[in-house]
């Protein structure tokens, strides 16, 4: 039958079978309760999967939305490469501090910046400094802001890029077009700006789990 509990079963049971989360990402993956976020960090199998989608498109600059301990920015990280480089975007510093802990002990400190300040103000700077493309972003910050952190990502990746937002079904929520939820109406907004902009091809998938009822939207920049 399916419930929670099911769920989370078969989660664990595709984890132990086919993700390798070694102990660092364990760590990591344990020190999200002491964020200002709790444990809201991507399961190990959809961490996989992000990096699985990073090294099928041979990524090698990250830009990430939303750090908290850097759980799924340990995932990107790896997939990158020795040479690769990620910037993840955080608001907050004792965040960030656990997560500075996190990638030294994953032994990615040197390919990630931390970059402390709120996410849309910092993507800005990015754009202003004409930075190299992104080759994959991954949204998964504050949802209310998801519409800009997209119309952002599109000013700093190029044809070819990879574009992956969290959260986009929040427990069926994202079917009420009329909701007064900020979280459901970002991600109706972004979810509406990839479908109006001809240079993504946009899906999305629901996904049950450990972390409930939900989903990913997977964009690929098509020019
Ligand atoms: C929430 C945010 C997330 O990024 C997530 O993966 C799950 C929940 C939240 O804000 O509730
Ligand atoms: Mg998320």
């Amino acid at each position: 039958m399916s419930t929670p509990d099911t769920w989370n079963a078969v989660d664990r049971y595709l984890a132990d079978t086919l993700v390798d989360e070694d102990a660092p990402l364990a760590l990591a993956r344990d020190s999200s309760g002491d964020t200002t976020g709790g444990h809201i960090e991507v399961t190990p199998n959809q961490g996989a999967l992000l990096a699985m989608l990073a090294r099928m498109i041979g990524a090698r600059r990250i830009l990430e939305f939303g750090t908290l301990a850097g759980y799924s920015t340990i995932w990107l990280a790896r997939a990158t490469g020795d040479d690769g480089h990620v910037d993840t975007l955080e608001l907050e510093e004792g965040n960030a501090a656990i997560a500075r802990t996190n990638f030294k002990r994953a032994g990615v400190f040197d390919r990630v910046d931390v970059h402390v300040a709120p996410a849309a103000d910092t993507a800005a700077e990015l754009v202003e400094r004409g930075v190299e493309p992104y080759d994959f972003v991954f949204i998964d910050a504050d949802k209310p802001n998801n519409a800009l952190y997209l119309a952002a990502a599109m000013e700093l990746t190029h044809a070819g890029s990879v574009i992956v937002i969290d959260n986009v079904v929040r427990n069926g929520g994202v079917v009420d077009e009329d909701s007064s939820d900020p979280n459901v109406r970002g991600t109706r907004a972004a979810l509406e700006a990839a479908a109006a902009d001809p240079r993504l091809s946009a899906t999305a998938l629901q996904t049950v789990g450990s972390k409930g009822w939900d989903g990913f939207a997977i964009l690929l920049r098509v020019a």
